[in-house]
């Protein structure tokens, strides 16, 4: 009876321990410290405004930039416009009276990375994406905000990029843009499919910054391969898509990661059938898939041959 009466109680141990245990890992990931806002040392706000004066080409267009748009006040941000970015305006507005080259404002050409994403996390770690932008490979790199994305000439293109991608991404991914110009390779190239599809550039929810964990990024598009299967290749389960192909490009045929299917699969299966003559010429069975069709799974054949 006793020991009965515990097993809640252990349950709901274990389960607590579990849960401890996982968050302990999460904060164990590295992530970039979040920075608040570069000090200006004695400067305070003034406005934004004021700035309008002596911008007149940056605060013409900014109206029309969806951060324009934006109430800053209600974000907490204690400058208004303007300054929610560039920090607070007093000193550099003064010394613009007597230099032609004031400093005393924030630069982003000149601030830390960290700084940088701090200015923008202020508002948008909020966001569900952006709120996990601190443990992405961009923050842990010290890739900022503002290298992909501009602020004043927004609204020009889609979420304000500085280019699209794939061109913004491989400015920075040069052996990804090799590996897309292979001959065997997702029609990036070509528009069809584009690294935002299988990507965020924000989020480290998942290996790899892809949208989804593992195989399911795969099919948002290759749905007719998500089974289940009554049959299925455990392969494709245990180990994932990119077992058997390279997801952005491959000299081989379907993306396959070997130039001859016998190789591929041989990895897993040396010891084929005994009738699985490997140097006969005739009959050819290193041709693995000409009788394995349904090489992902099957409803109907255990050995995948319809
Ligand atoms: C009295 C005129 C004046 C006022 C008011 C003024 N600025 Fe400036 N600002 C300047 C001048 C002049 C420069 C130097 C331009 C340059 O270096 O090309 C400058 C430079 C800057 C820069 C750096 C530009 C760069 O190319 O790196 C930023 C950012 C900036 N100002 C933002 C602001 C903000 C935000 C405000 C309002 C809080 C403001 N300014 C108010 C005159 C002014
Ligand atoms: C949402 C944040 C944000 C706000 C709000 C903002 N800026 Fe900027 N500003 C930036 C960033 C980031 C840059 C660096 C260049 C870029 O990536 O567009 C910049 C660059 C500048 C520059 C340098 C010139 C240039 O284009 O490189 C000036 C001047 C400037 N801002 C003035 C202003 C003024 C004036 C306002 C208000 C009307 C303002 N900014 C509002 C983020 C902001
Ligand atoms: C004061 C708060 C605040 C700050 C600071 C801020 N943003 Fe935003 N941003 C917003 C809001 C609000 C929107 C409107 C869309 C939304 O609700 O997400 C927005 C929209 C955007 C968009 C979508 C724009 C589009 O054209 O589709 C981008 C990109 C963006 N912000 C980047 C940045 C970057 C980069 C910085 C730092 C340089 C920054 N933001 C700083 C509040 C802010
Ligand atoms: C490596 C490049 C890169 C970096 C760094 C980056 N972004 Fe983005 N961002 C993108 C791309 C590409 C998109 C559009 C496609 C998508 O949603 O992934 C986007 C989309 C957005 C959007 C949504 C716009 C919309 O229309 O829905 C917001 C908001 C945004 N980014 C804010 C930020 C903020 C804030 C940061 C820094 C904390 C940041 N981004 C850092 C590349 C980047
Ligand atoms: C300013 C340079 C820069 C730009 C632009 C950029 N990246 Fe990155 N990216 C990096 C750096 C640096 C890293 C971390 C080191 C690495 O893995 O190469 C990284 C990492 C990544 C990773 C994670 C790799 C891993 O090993 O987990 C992915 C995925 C990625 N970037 C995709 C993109 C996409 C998609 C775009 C375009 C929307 C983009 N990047 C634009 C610099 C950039
Ligand atoms: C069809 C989906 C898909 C598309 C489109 C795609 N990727 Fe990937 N990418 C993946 C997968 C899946 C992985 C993980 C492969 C693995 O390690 O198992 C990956 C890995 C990566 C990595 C880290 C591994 C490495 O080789 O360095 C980077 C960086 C990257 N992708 C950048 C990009 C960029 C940039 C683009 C656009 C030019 C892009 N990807 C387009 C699916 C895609
Ligand atoms: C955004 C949609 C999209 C996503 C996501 C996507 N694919 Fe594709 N995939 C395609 C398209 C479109 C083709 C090209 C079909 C064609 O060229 O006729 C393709 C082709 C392929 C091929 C080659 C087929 C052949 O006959 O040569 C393989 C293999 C493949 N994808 C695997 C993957 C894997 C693995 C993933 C996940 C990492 C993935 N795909 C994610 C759209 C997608
Ligand atoms: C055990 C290795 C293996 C795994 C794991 C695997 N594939 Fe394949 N895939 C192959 C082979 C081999 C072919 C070529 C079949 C042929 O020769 O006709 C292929 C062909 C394809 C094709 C093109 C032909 C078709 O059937 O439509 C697509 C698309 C594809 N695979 C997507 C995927 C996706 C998505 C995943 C993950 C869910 C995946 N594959 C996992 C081995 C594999
Ligand atoms: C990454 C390892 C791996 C690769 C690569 C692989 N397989 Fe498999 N395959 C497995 C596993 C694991 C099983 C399940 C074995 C079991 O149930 O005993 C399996 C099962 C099978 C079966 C069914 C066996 C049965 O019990 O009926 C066939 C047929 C098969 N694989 C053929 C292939 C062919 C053809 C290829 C190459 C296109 C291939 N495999 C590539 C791991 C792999
Ligand atoms: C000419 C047709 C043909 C070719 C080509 C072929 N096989 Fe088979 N394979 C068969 C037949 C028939 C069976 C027996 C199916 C059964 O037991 O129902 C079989 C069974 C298998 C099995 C499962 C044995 C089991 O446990 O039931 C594996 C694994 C396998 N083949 C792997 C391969 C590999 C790897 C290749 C390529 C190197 C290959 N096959 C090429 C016809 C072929």
């Amino acid at each position: 009876m006793s020991s009965r009466g515990n097993t809640p109680i252990r349950t709901f141990l274990s389960a607590g321990l579990m849960i401890a245990f996982l968050c302990f890992c999460y904060s164990c990931q590295p992530y970039q410290k979040f920075v608040p806002l570069p000090v200006i040392p004695g400067a305070t706000y003034i406005g934004g405004e004021e700035c309008t004066d002596c911008h007149e080409k940056v605060a013409d267009a900014f109206p029309r930039t969806l951060h324009g748009k934006v109430e800053f006040e209600k974000w907490g941000i204690a400058g208004k416009g303007c300054e929610g970015c560039h920090g607070p305006g007093s000193a550099h507005s003064n010394e613009a009276e007597t230099s032609k080259t004031p400093k005393q404002i924030i630069r982003f050409k000149e601030e830390h990375p960290k700084g940088r994403m701090g200015i923008c996390l202020q508002c948008h770690r909020r966001d569900r994406e952006r709120e996990d932008f601190r443990r992405s490979q961009h923050a842990v790199s010290q890739v900022p905000c503002d290298e992909c994305h501009q602020i004043h000439k927004g609204g020009v293109r889609e979420a304000s990029l500085k280019r699209p991608a794939p061109e913004l991404c491989y400015s920075c991914h040069v052996r990804i843009q090799a590996e897309f110009a292979l001959p065997e390779r997702h029609k990036v190239p070509e528009g069809v499919v584009n690294c935002p599809d299988c990507h965020t550039s924000h989020s480290a929810a998942n290996r790899r910054q892809l949208r989804q964990a593992r195989d399911e990024v795969c099919f948002n598009c290759h749905s007719e391969l998500r089974g289940p299967w009554v049959f299925e290749h455990l392969s494709v389960y245990v180990e994932g898509c990119s077992t058997c192909h390279q997801p952005h490009g491959s000299n081989n045929r379907h993306l396959l990661a070997y130039q001859e299917v016998a190789s591929l699969c041989l990895q897993c299966h040396p010891n084929t059938p005994a009738f699985h003559n490997q140097r006969a010429v005739a009959g050819n069975f290193r041709n693995c898939t000409f009788c394995h069709v349904n090489i992902h799974g099957s409803n109907v054949n255990h050995a995948f041959f319809e």
